[in-house]
C-alpha cells in the first residue's frame, strides 16, 4: 500500500496539462513517458513519482546569486521536503484558533478576488503547501495546478485535500515554474514572498507568476508600511528580532507595471494583527 492511496491522482491530469508543460532548466518542451518526463529540448528527465511530477529546480535565481550570494531562500526550500515536516505545518493550521481564523479570512479574500475574474480554466497554486487554500479554487477554476518546493507538501496535499475534480500535482520552484509562458489563465501565491530575502528574489518570482499567467496573479505580501511592521520596527533596538521581509504597495506596483500587469486591488489580511497584504494584478492584453 502507498502513502497516496487515500487519495489517488489520475494519471490523466498530467496529460492534460502535458503541453503546457516546460522544462525549468531550458524552457523547452516536455514529452510525457510511462514514469517520466524528458526534456525534447536538453534531454533532462523528470521523474514522476505517485502522480506527482517532480520538477523542481531548487535555487535562486541567477540575478540573486550574483547580487547576494550568500542571502538567499534556498534553506527554506528544504523545509517541507519529507512529510512529517508538512504535517507539522499543515496541523498547526487545522488545530490553532487563530490560524483557523486567518485561514477563513484568507478563503474569503480569495474568494472575492478570483470572483472579480471570472471562471478560469486553469489555476495555478504556487506555492500550494498542503493546500491549504486549495477548496476555495475548486469553484474558480476547471483544473486545479498544485506545485510547491517541497515534495513533502505535495504528498501531503495529495492525501488530504478533497476537490471537486482531479488536480495536477507538482514539485515546482516559484523561480522556474515550469510552464509555458501564458500557460494559465491566473496564479495564486500565498505567504511565499515574505520568506525571500531579496529584491531580487522577489522580482524575479513575481516575473515568474506574471510569465505563466495570461490574465492575473494573485499573490501575497508583507507590507512594509503595515502597523505590524511599524511596530516591529520600533521594538527592534529592544528585542533584536531581524527585520520582516516587506514590500511597499507602490513596489508591488512599480513591479507589476514593469511586468505587463495592473495592481488592481490590495486588501489586508487583518488591519491591525497582520502585516500581510493579498495583490490582485491583472495582465494589461495587447
Ligand atoms: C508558508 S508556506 C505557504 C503554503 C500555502 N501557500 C499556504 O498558504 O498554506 C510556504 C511554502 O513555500 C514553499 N517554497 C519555498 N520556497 C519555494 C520556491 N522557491 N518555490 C516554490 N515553493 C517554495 C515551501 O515548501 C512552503 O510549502
Ligand atoms: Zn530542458
Amino acid at each position: 500500500m502507498t502513502h497516496l492511496e487515500a487519495a489517488p491522482i489520475s494519471a490523466r491530469s498530467l496529460q492534460d496539462v502535458a503541453e503546457l508543460l516546460a522544462c525549468p532548466w531550458c524552457a523547452g518542451p516536455l514529452a510525457l513517458g510511462a514514469d517520466a518526463l524528458t526534456c525534447r529540448a536538453c534531454a533532462r528527465s523528470f521523474a514522476v513519482q505517485d502522480g506527482i511530477a517532480l520538477l523542481a529546480r531548487a535555487g535562486t535565481p541567477e540575478a540573486t546569486a550574483a547580487q547576494a550570494p550568500t542571502l538567499t531562500s534556498r534553506a527554506y526550500q528544504q523545509q517541507y521536503q519529507a512529510v512529517t515536516d508538512a504535517t507539522r505545518y499543515n496541523e498547526s493550521y487545522r488545530k490553532l484558533f487563530s490560524k483557523r481564523r486567518s485561514t477563513e479570512r484568507e478563503h474569503a479574500i480569495l474568494n472575492e478576488l478570483l470572483g472579480s475574474q471570472g471562471r478560469a480554466a486553469r489555476l495555478l497554486d504556487i506555492p500550494s503547501g498542503g493546500g491549504r487554500l486549495s477548496p476555495v479554487f475548486d469553484a474558480h477554476t476547471e483544473l486545479l495546478i498544485e506545485a510547491d518546493i517541497g515534495l513533502g507538501q505535495v504528498v501531503y496535499g495529495a492525501m488530504h485535500t478533497v476537490l471537486s475534480k482531479p488536480a495536477v500535482r507538482m514539485t515546482a520552484s516559484a523561480f522556474h515554474i515550469p510552464l509555458k509562458d501564458g500557460a494559465v489563465d491566473g496564479t495564486v501565491c500565498c505567504r511565499l514572498c515574505h520568506h525571500l530575502p531579496t529584491p531580487a528574489e522577489r522580482e524575479r518570482l513575481l516575473g515568474e507568476l506574471l510569465r505563466v499567467s495570461r490574465r492575473f496573479v494573485v499573490m501575497t505580501f508583507f507590507d512594509h508600511d503595515s502597523l505590524k511592521n511599524r511596530l516591529r520596527q520600533a521594538r527592534a533596538p529592544f528585542d533584536k528580532k531581524p527585520p520582516k521581509m516587506t514590500m511597499t504597495i507602490a513596489q508591488v506596483k512599480t513591479l507589476a507595471r514593469a511586468h505587463g500587469a495592473e495592481l488592481v486591488a490590495c486588501p489586508a489580511l487583518f488591519a491591525l494583527f497582520s502585516g500581510h497584504r493579498f495583490a490582485l494584478l491583472v495582465k494589461r492584453q495587447a
